[in-house]
């Protein structure tokens, strides 16, 4: 299962300053000598995290493993990824006060603008997923609109506990068989961390993961003892 690493919420912090550090250019470089197979970036259209800058530096630097573009399938945004041809373009929906992706693509209700993204997308050669609620219905209407690839929404599976865990991770899973049945590429993400990552891991055939917040909340822990060592060294 490939690992997809979201480095949208380094621009975050960044952002909050409007300053040059932390650079999600720098934090895909380090993910990848992790272990990541992929970056992803999200480039939402009020740019309140990656700018377009970063997503272009990425593109530069970023070869060796699969550069996955979240976006709306807006005109400026098929343009974008036309311009700068990342290995993959994730179609998602944005509503402009979210504070994250809340929900999967509404196909019934989105479904030509969708596809019209999906066409000029793929005729360029680079592969579509849609990023859908786990629902076969939605499965099967991604097939129908032309996508390579769907990911499955995961974050109500995370949100949730006990016996309605179970019944969304059930729904996950069938979403997922679906999508193989009728020979779709299926991905899952968001909301995932490091304790309800592994019932999703168990699932079979699911092609990659991708993942942000919890990595990135990770590595802050992870990294602040060293930085603040380094900063007391110097003051003292
Ligand atoms: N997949 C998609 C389509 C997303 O929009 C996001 C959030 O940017 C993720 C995965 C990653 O979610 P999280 O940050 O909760 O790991």
């Amino acid at each position: 299962m490939l690992l997809g690493v979201n480095v949208d919420h380094v621009a975050t912090v960044r952002e909050a300053r409007k300053d040059v550090e932390p650079d999600p250019l720098k934090a895909a470089a380090l993910a990848i000598k992790g272990g990541a197979d992929g970056i992803t970036v999200h480039l939402r259209e009020d740019r309140r995290h990656i700018q377009d800058r970063d997503l272009i530096g990425i593109r530069k630097r970023v070869k060796t493993v699969e550069l996955n573009l979240e976006m709306a399938a807006t005109d400026e945004m098929i343009g974008i990824a036309l311009k700068v041809r990342p290995d993959m373009v994730t179609l998602v929906p944005e509503k402009r006060a979210e504070l994250t992706t809340e929900g999967g693509l509404d196909l019934k209700k989105s479904g030509s603008k969708i596809k019209k993204a999906i066409d000029a997308i793929q005729a360029k050669g680079i592969p579509v997923s849609l990023f859908i609620n786990p629902s076969i219905t939605d499965v099967e209407i991604s097939k129908e609109l032309g996508a390579k690839m769907v990911e499955i929404h995961t974050g109500l599976y995370s949100n949730v506990r006990g016996k309605q865990q179970a019944m969304e991770l059930k729904r996950v899973k069938e979403a997922v068989k679906r999508g193989l049945e009728i020979g779709l590429m299926v991905n899952a993400g968001h909301g995932l961390n490091y304790a309800n990552v592994k019932k999703i891991v168990a699932i079979k055939g699911v092609r990659g993961l991708y993942i942000g917040h919890s990595i990135v909340a990770r590595s802050v822990y992870d990294g602040m003892e060293k930085a603040v060592r380094e900063m007391k060294k110097l003051s003292t």
